[in-house]
């Protein structure tokens, strides 16, 4: 049965555009793409996966409603945001005459979503893009805000833009399938978003936990719309990432030098697990530096009930080289600025702070107590 929770509006400088939160809302996805262009052509850019159970319907959905529908199926994954498939897609939009006013519709998670949405952005310098995040990390973080991107030289996000679709369908089927591992993963965005904003929030997240890790619809929707909420307000507030937008990385500065420090081919840590350790250690920096307390606890106790790392796996011989490949790595991170690495730092739950000019013991003692 058709559901239409919210018609959620990101407005962000000069863009304003739908984010539509549901069940079942594909169907409608011609019509909403009618009312921003005449164009009947459309390229959708899907994840291989999802290709049966939602892919072909929607290809059906644009057939009766008399659109050109081709499409592309692209296997999901970090590795998948490389410029070979930037130039696959490019190249076939070249090839078969799409114009500006065609639309680029991406379906599946925060990879292909990453990837689609820059192919969209270059495209004759932007066609129009239509985002349907399949993943929980991608309908409550990276479809929002602009950012896409793709990798080079094993630098995530080396290549990038910002660019903000026509229009995001946001649907809890999708929720329903996705694996675990995935599901978790996008749960420590949330929690990230939570801790970084609200004390409130972060009760809901702590009391709920049972019903979302089940993915009651009725949670799970009101969860998806309290964290779209936040992060199109922080997104409006400061697209370009100067300040406020910054919270966001909460986590990401370590937990992406984590993640990196695992060639990007391997799927070892999904990107929520490496930002779950990553705000561990921050918030043991945090108490240190804030002279804050029980923030280290209180993470570890909502983690707990998600089953999220508590600790980082072995991937080098010795903690001592895992350390230093750890924090090496950190100085790649694009969030250094002229004054060193930027931590984002909380002043208990629901306060961020940017900090910078960190000394080295400090991070690296954050680091290793997480090795095992
Ligand atoms: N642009 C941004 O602001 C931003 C923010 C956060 C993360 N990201 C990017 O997002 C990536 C992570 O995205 P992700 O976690 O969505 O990963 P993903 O796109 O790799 O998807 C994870 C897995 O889930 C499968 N899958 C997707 N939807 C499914 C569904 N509904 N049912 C069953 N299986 C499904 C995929 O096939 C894949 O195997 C990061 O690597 C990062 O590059 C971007």
């Amino acid at each position: 049965m058709e559901f239409l929770l919210v018609n959620l509006k990101a407005k962000i400088n000069q863009f304003s555009y739908p984010i539509k939160i549901g069940t079942n809302i594909l169907h409608t996805l011609p019509k909403e793409i009618s009312k921003f262009t005449k164009s009947k052509k459309v390229l959708l850019i899907i994840d291989k996966n999802l290709f049966n159970v939602y892919g072909k319907p929607l290809i059906k959905y644009f057939g009766k409603h008399n659109f050109k529908c081709s499409f592309l199926q692209i296997t999901a994954g970090k590795k998948c945001k490389d410029i070979k498939n930037l130039l696959k897609i490019v190249n076939y939009l070249e090839k078969n005459k799409f114009s500006k006013d065609s639309t680029l519709v991406v379906l599946g998670g925060g990879t292909i979503g990453d990837l689609g949405g820059f192919a969209a952005s270059v495209y004759y310098r932007g066609m129009n893009l239509v985002s349907i995040p399949t993943t929980l990390t991608a309908q409550i973080d990276s479809s929002i805000g602009g950012k896409v991107a793709v990798n080079f030289n094993n630098n995530v996000n080396a290549i990038g833009n910002y660019y903000h679709p026509k229009l995001i369908l946001c649907d809890y089927k999708f929720i329903k399938t996705l694996p675990n591992r995935d599901f978790i993963s996008g749960i420590s965005e949330v929690i990230k978003s939570v801790l970084i904003t609200s004390k409130k929030d972060t009760k809901f997240m702590s009391e709920n936990y049972a019903k979302i890790l089940k993915r009651d619809k009725q949670v799970i929707l009101r969860m998806l719309k309290k964290i779209i909420n936040i992060k199109i307000n922080l997104v409006k507030r400061d697209e370009r990432e100067r300040n406020v937008r910054m919270f966001l990385n909460y986590g990401h500065t370590i937990g992406q030098a984590i993640e990196s420090s695992l060639n990007l081919k391997s799927e070892h840590y999904r990107h929520g697990e490496a930002v779950a350790l990553g705000m561990l250690c921050v918030a043991y920096m945090a108490e240190r530096y804030f002279k804050v307390k029980d923030l280290y606890s209180n993470h570890v106790k909502i983690f707990k009930k998600y089953n999220l790392p508590l600790n980082i796996k072995k991937f080098s011989k010795s903690k001592n080289q895992m350390l230093n490949i750890i924090y090496k790595n950190i100085f790649k991170d694009k969030k250094k600025n002229h004054t060193g690495i930027r931590f984002v730092l909380l002043n208990g739950i629901g306060n961020p702070n940017v900090v910078s000019n960190f000394n080295e013991s400090l991070i690296k003692e954050s680091i290793s107590r997480l090795i095992r």
